[in-house]
């Protein structure tokens, strides 16, 4: 099938390409020259394990174009997707201008003679979004235009875009219009997956409510773990005991300095203002986001109450990246521990295996802290260190390397990465999150 993905953002570039990939036709559309160049040029601005290789194939195999133009995108494709950024209004609330403005320029693209589209909404959005998307069409389209409105919202995860978008656990697409679904479907056809077929309204819902469950299932863990921590358990232990009830599953009940990234602060926020909106609050998400923010006030307390003051103490910093496999720093809770250590005059030598570059370059951090692309070098005559980014590289390390280098023994480990008792081996002062046995 001919598909058109507009904004080649995270969500839009994965997605195009892994339709590509599947056979279909994409053209991709981003109105930011820079960016459509550099992917022209075959260079992707994201780091994304295994995208850069798809995209390079399937531009050669000629199943991915990038264009800047609406109109040649609107004109390629049978279904236009939607993938533009939902950013959070101070309040809240989701600013819905890019879905508004994407909407009117499809609609000032389409053309009776074009026959039926299908316009399909992949950005994460609230409730009702797809209603006035259709509606704004409707308005700024002219006489005899046929389309029909979908969501399909995305569940794919930084670091295993590919994968999952692949081999999704499911396919949701919500609509109205018996047309589009049966399009939709067509379209999905190449992928093993299973296919949820609703209404537009559920499958918007659907979004805020997957990613609002996740981040609760990530709070709750770390509520246990504060617990665990003034009992004298082990959270990892409870966190395994309970996991394995399948009807709870292990997944997302790592303990830690909390979630943080591009989505989940965001959904979190606008799902709470959604549910207000329509005079259902959901308080309960309220307090997923007090233990959430909580999470690294109690980890910096735990680090000064052993350093005692911060001013003049150097510190190894691993971790700058929002979670492992990806640069993404947005929203990232290893910069917001970071700030706060050089505010009170801290110094920080920090390491990250992707996140340098994009640290330094959207991080806003101010004070003394340098990089290294070393993660032992970082150590040298530290004070302490502190684990922020859950990277595989970092729970391998060697400890005795770490015990040499470091000033004083100190590590915090805000990830639950380490073993104890290696800890304990190397002769290392550990401190974790919810493991006080
Ligand atoms: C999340 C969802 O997992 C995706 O399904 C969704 O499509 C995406 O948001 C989105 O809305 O676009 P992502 O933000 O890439 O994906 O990252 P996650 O792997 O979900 O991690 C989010 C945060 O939670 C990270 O900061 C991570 O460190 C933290 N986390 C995750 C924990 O603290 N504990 C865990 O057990 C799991």
């Amino acid at each position: 099938m001919n598909i058109t993905i507009i904004g080649t953002g995270y969500v839009g570039l994965t997605s195009g390409t892994c339709f590509a990939e599947v056979g279909h036709t994409v053209t991709c559309v981003d109105n930011n020259p820079e960016k459509i160049e550099t992917l022209l040029n075959g260079e992707i601005p994201i780091f994304e394990p295994g995208l850069a290789e798809l995209v390079q194939q399937n531009v050669a195999a000629g199943r991915l174009k990038f264009t800047t133009s609406t109109e040649e995108g609107v004109a390629n494709g049978d279904v236009v997707f939607i993938a533009v950024p939902t950013p959070p209004q101070p309040d809240g609330s989701v600013d819905l201008s890019f879905i508004e403005k994407v909407a009117r320029e499809i609609a000032q693209c389409l053309t009776p003679e074009m026959g039926y589209r299908v316009i399909v909404d992949k950005s994460t959005v609230p409730v009702k979004t797809g209603e006035k998307v259709a509606q704004t069409v409707r308005r700024y389209a002219q006489e005899g235009v046929e389309f029909g409105v979908v969501s399909n919202p995305e569940f794919l995860r930084e670091g295993c875009a590919v994968d999952d978008l692949l081999n999704p656990d499911r396919i949701v697409i919500g609509s109205n219009d018996d047309q589009a679904l049966a399009m939709m479907q067509k379209l999905y056809e190449p992928f093993v997956a299973p296919v949820l077929v609703t209404d537009i309204n559920s499958a918007e819902l659907i979004k805020h409510a997957a990613n609002s469950f996740l981040a609760l299932k990530i709070s709750y863990i770390n509520a246990v773990a504060n617990i665990c921590e003034a009992a004298g358990a082990d959270v990892e232990k409870v966190a395994e005991g309970i996991g394995t009830d399948k009807r709870i599953g292990r997944a997302f009940l790592n303990a830690g300095l909390g979630y943080g990234g591009s989505c989940f602060p965001k959904d979190i926020k606008a799902f709470i203002a959604i549910s207000e909106s329509i005079g259902q609050p959901f308080d309960l998400l309220k307090e997923v986001e007090r233990i959430n923010a909580d999470q690294l006030t109690r980890f910096l307390d735990k680090i000064r109450e052993k350093l005692w003051v911060f001013r003049d103490k150097k510190i190894a910093l691993w971790g700058l990246a929002f979670k492992q496999n990806t640069d993404d720093v947005r929203e990232s809770v290893a910069l917001k521990l970071a700030q706060a250590m050089l505010d009170e005059g801290a110094t920080i030598v920090a390491t990250d295996p992707q996140a340098i570059g994009t640290a330094q370059r959207f991080g806003n951090l101010s004070g003394d802290i340098s990089y290294t692309e070393d993660m032992y070098e970082a150590l040298d005559n530290a004070d302490a260190l502190v684990i922020a980014t859950e990277w595989p590289v970092f729970a391998t390390a060697d400890l005795k390397e770490v015990a040499k280098r470091l000033r004083t023994p100190l590590v915090f480990d805000g990830r639950n990465l380490l073993d104890p008792e290696d800890t304990q081996a190397a002769k290392l002062e550990y401190e974790a999150i919810g493991r006080s046995v």
